[in-house]
């Protein structure tokens, strides 16, 4: 409370905000309550304690501070954050803000040396750095969800290497494939996924604290070391940057997009997946959802609401964007509606990824009606052409060769494999009975045995490379 002389309700009000020496009348109630953050960037506590201590800390380094102020702040923010997390702190609408909300508690506990934190600061560099420290931490809790998710792939991958179903291409049958090579697919989707978010994180790590208002500050402040305090990787280089730019969120959220694309196409297999006219895998009862009314009902409803949940992640991309495109320099109030779109994509994120690597590796196939399927669609009709190339034929004439094949198949309702010898020789004489060794599921995919090929061999080697590969990154702590 001011200690100025008091006439009316009106400055009581007034002077009870920590910005209030100015005003002559109190703000409106619904601008007050429209204004305030308080109701969602309450979330941000941890982090706004941890960066108010550093600064505390660096004030005494400098000499602004004496040593029983910053301890008496130290101890003060540590019982406000046991209060908040004992649920017992309550939050002022009128206070708007988290920081203004725990700055006036430190007030209350501690008197004259809660009135000193925010010296050299403001709270436009304050909530850019705990929206960094706060994003920085989920990155990190993104990315390991993201390897439990891709160390899920890999066993499946694993125990799945010899397992063939139809790929496809325009949704049409193409040619048989490993079932762990398709799991692998994923697994190297989600690698680039977790580097772009690693690399997101650099520009994440950098400290904005010190930029004040926009301008920095006229105190003999050590940025240097409150970055070293709080683990950033530097200080920033430009105040006005610092306090204005948003677009370390949109590339976190640009990467997110990303990540959320490749599980909403994963998802949309799965739910074609385990459709009858597919019936290729079996997600356990505990991932299924039941209906109201049809009691034979299984649905897949987890991948849906993920394939779902994509639009909300694309949306909040959108909202951010738009939020910073039109903002002079500096820091401007529109930067306020940067957190719920940013909370929503991490929420939404690990939401996903966790029902994911919870599911994945509990996926059953369904062996018989993966080859029923692959052995419908003459999906070694590329086989028979590269054997008839390999016999000497061009290319464009085997093509041209099988075609006839198939259409003959198509009549008779026979797969390639189920033709004679002699049926196979009148649409070429350079077809001899070798040519069975090449028109089975297991020929055809036993014979891409390259680099990045669908062969089981080919599928175990990259499986156990990418053990190591998620073994080094947690052994060099990435996470
Ligand atoms: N709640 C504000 C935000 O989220 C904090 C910064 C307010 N700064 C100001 N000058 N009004 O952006």
């Amino acid at each position: 409370m001011s200690e100025n002389k008091k006439s009316t309700d009106t400055e009581d009000t007034e002077k009870d905000k920590l910005w209030g020496g100015r005003f002559t009348e109190s703000t409106d109630a619904f601008v007050e309550a429209f204004t305030a953050s308080i109701n969602f960037d309450k979330r941000l506590y941890e982090h706004d304690i941890v960066a108010s201590k550093a600064h505390a800390q660096m004030l005494h380094k400098v000499g602004i501070l004496a040593k029983d102020e910053m301890q008496d702040i130290l101890s003060g923010l540590d019982e406000i954050q046991q209060e908040i997390e004992a649920g017992t702190l309550e939050w002022s609408v009128q206070l708007e803000d988290i920081h203004m909300n725990i700055e006036a508690r430190l007030t209350d506990k501690i008197g004259i040396a809660g009135k000193k934190l925010h010296t050299g600061r403001s709270r436009n560099d304050q909530v850019a750095t705990d929206i960094r420290l706060w994003l920085r931490q989920q990155i990190d809790y993104i990315s390991s969800e993201i390897v439990r998710l891709q160390q899920g792939l890999l066993q499946v991958a694993k125990r799945e290497a010899d397992t063939i179903l139809p790929g496809f291409t325009h949704l049409q049958v193409a040619q048989p494939i490993s079932f762990g090579h398709h799991m692998m697919a994923w697994y190297e989707m989600l690698k680039r996924d977790f580097e772009r978010l690693q690399d997101c994180r650099k520009r994440v790590n950098i400290m904005p604290l010190g930029a004040a208002a926009l301008a920095g500050t006229s105190y003999p402040i050590d940025r240097d070391y409150t970055a070293e305090l709080l683990g950033f990787e530097c200080a920033s280089a430009n105040s006005l940057d610092s306090v204005s730019d948003r677009d370390f969120a949109i590339e976190f959220v640009s990467a997110a997009s990303l990540l959320m694309m490749h599980l909403s196409r994963f998802s949309e297999e799965l739910v074609l997946w385990t459709s009858a006219q597919f019936n290729f895998i079996n997600l356990p009862d505990r991932f299924c959802t039941g209906s109201s009314i049809m009691p034979q009902k299984k649905n897949p409803d987890v991948p849906e609401l993920i394939r779902g949940k994509t639009g909300r992640v694309y949306g909040d991309l959108m909202s951010l964007l738009t939020l910073m495109k039109s903002q002079p320099l500096a820091y401007n109030k529109d930067n306020q509606e940067d957190k719920e779109p940013l909370f929503d994509t991490v929420d939404t994120l690990l939401g996903s990824l966790r029902a994911f690597a919870d599911m994945i590796p509990h996926i059953e196939t369904r062996k018989d009606s993966m080859r029923t399927a692959a052995m419908q669609g003459f999906s070694t009709a590329t086989d028979l052409a590269d054997y008839l190339v390999r016999k000497g034929m061009p290319f464009r004439d085997a093509h041209e060769v099988v075609g006839n094949a198939v259409a003959f198949g198509v009549k008779t309702g026979k797969d390639l494999s189920e033709m004679s010898l002699q049926e196979l020789q009148a649409f070429s004489k350079m077809i001899g009975q070798d040519v069975f060794e090449v028109l089975t599921l297991e020929g055809s995919v036993a014979a891409r045995d390259h680099l990045g090929g669908t062969s089981a061999a080919q599928v175990r080697k990259r499986v156990e490379e990418a053990y190591i590969n998620l073994q080094n990154i947690q052994a060099n702590d990435t996470l």
